[in-house]
């Protein structure tokens, strides 16, 4: 345990709640309850003052947005952001468990931080999000790391204040990571920058993918109720926000555990589509979840744009059933037919992952097959990592790690392929972007997403960023769109 010189020594009680994957699987009948109080105590309102801070994010949106909620937190304790490590006071790693590779990239920034932590014994060093749910992690810290000085977990965000006060006055490492998810906390701050915001309108997952390790380090799905969802993205619009992404790990499950509500996702985008804001993106969807109703509002357009992120997984009905994904090969292009019936001009993306435990050739060849049936724009593809606690990790693997190599390739191939011809069919076509900035390549250019989120780079000027406008689009390649501004801040109103 680490024993820091200028740490004020009281009598403050140690939080140490480590965490537990098998007391995360049981899903209780307990009640969720919706908190709307304050969660910084008056004390700590200047605690921060003169004192800085650092959140470095890993993994997907959920954390992006939780680290604004964190943001939002030590800001209003007085602290101020800083993006030189030197100058922070507070280090916090948002942390990702989805694979190996992303805890690997965690451990090796705690081995830098490790320096910085001997030259700077008072730099409080926290590590949170998914991976401080983890069990082993927690105890690979506390023995191989023990210069971190907290570890809270995704259920305890909201503890931040407290958990630094605690650190702060504290000798040892304090740790408080609740295995099963608390009561939904409404109206923590957020620091929100730019024109995209997003909303969180539920938490956790159900679905228990046998690969997957988010059912266990997010806990089980709460969704928000309906009215705190809608005041958000009113409140958003009326600050000038320009687009929203929706957040949840299954977003086509909203809804289900609000008890004597009857209502869904689709209930929830028919009244989010009144409102006044450009667009709503929402992400990720679970396949199996996805209603006709919500197809029949999403063709309704306006601020509903057209692209739907649908996770396929493989194309496998053999592999998909021994992932408990729920639905089959069939079940998911007759979804597809669906949406496009529907919304002719959708763009679908996924998510894909080679060489599952077992994945045979002809099942991998189902997978390559489903890409050509569907025609996905964009897919994130990869390779599977076994987490420990899951099914998966307990199924004999017999694919060579050579041939799940080469078959991420081959898979990426094709999906280039029909991304590039994809594109190409937007050649000449004029389409509406948000301008986001300058484009990260060459300053001389901007960079806007069109409604389908592809990504266009044209000629225009600084007034224009923030704004919507209409571009012709002149080149297509696989990643990106080249375009000509033919009118100037064409804004759209939401209808
Ligand atoms: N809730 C989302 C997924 C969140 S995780 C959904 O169900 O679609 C994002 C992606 O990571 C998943 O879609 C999956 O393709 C991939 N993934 C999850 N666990 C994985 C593992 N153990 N190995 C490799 N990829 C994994
Ligand atoms: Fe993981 Fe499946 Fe839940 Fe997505 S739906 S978060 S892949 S368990
Ligand atoms: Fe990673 Fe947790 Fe998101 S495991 S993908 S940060 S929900």
């Amino acid at each position: 345990m680490i024993k820091t010189s200028d740490k004020k020594e009281k009598d403050y009680s140690i939080y140490f709640q480590p965490p537990s994957l098998v007391d995360a699987k049981k899903r209780g009948k307990a009640e969720v309850e919706v908190r709307y109080e304050s969660a910084i105590p008056p004390e700590l309102r200047t605690f921060g003052e003169g004192k800085f801070y650092m959140i470095r994010t890993y993994g997907c949106q959920m954390n992006e947005h939780d680290t604004e909620v964190m943001k939002g937190l030590l800001e209003e304790m007085g602290y101020q952001s800083t993006e030189d490590k030197q100058q922070a006071d507070v280090i916090l790693l948002n942390t990702c468990a989805i694979r190996e590779n992303a805890e690997d990239k965690v451990f090796g920034e705690l081995g830098h931080l490790k320096h910085l932590k001997l030259e700077k014994p008072s730099l409080v060093l926290g590590v949170c999000g998914c991976m401080s749910q983890e069990e082993s992690v927690v105890n690979r810290i506390m023995q191989k790391h023990a210069f971190v000085d907290m570890i809270f977990g995704t259920h305890n965000i909201h503890r931040l204040p407290e958990l630094l006060r605690e650190s702060f006055f504290s000798k040892e490492m304090v740790v408080e990571v609740w295995s099963k998810e608390g009561d939904i906390i409404e109206n923590l701050p957020k620091k929100r920058e730019g024109i995209k915001a997003w909303v969180n309108i539920m938490y956790g997952c159900d679905k228990f993918c046998t690969y997957c390790i988010v059912p266990y380090t997010r806990g089980k799905e709460r969704s928000r109720m309906p009215q705190d969802v809608i005041a958000e993205v009113r409140e958003l619009a009326r600050q000038g926000f320009k687009e929203i992404t929706l957040l949840g790990q299954n977003v086509n499950a909203y809804g289900k555990d609000l008890d004597g509500l009857d209502y869904r996702f689709g209930d929830l985008m028919d009244d989010l589509n009144k409102i006044d804001i450009p667009r709503l993106r929402f992400t990720t969807s679970h396949p199996r979840d996805f209603d006709d109703h919500l197809i029949e509002v999403l063709a309704k357009r306006g601020n509903l744009v057209e692209h739907i992120h649908l996770p396929v997984q493989s194309g496998s009905t053999e592999v998909l059933k021994r992932m408990s994904r729920k639905y089959n090969r069939e079940q998911y292009l007759e979804l597809v037919g669906k949406i496009k019936a529907a919304i002719p001009d959708v763009v679908l993306t996924t998510d894909i992952i080679v060489g599952f435990p077992g994945e045979t050739d002809e099942q991998f060849e189902d997978t390559m097959s489903l890409v050509q049936a569907v025609e996905f724009d964009s897919a994130y593809t990869f390779i599977y990592s076994p987490r420990e606690g899951t099914p998966a990790a307990g199924m004999e693997d017999n694919v060579p790690p050579e041939v799940k190599k080469a078959r991420l390739h081959r898979l990426n191939e094709a999906l280039n392929e029909i991304s590039f011809k994809r594109n190409r069919e937007l050649q000449g076509q004029v389409i509406e972007l948000l301008v986001e900035g300058e484009s990260k390549n060459n300053p001389e250019m901007l960079s806007g997403r069109s409604r389908t989120n592809k990504l266009v780079h044209f000629e225009g000027g600084q007034h224009l960023i923030g704004q919507f406008v209409q571009v012709k689009i002149v080149d297509t390649l696989t990643w990106y769109l080249k375009g000509e501004l033919i009118e100037e801040s064409a804004q759209v109103q939401a209808g």
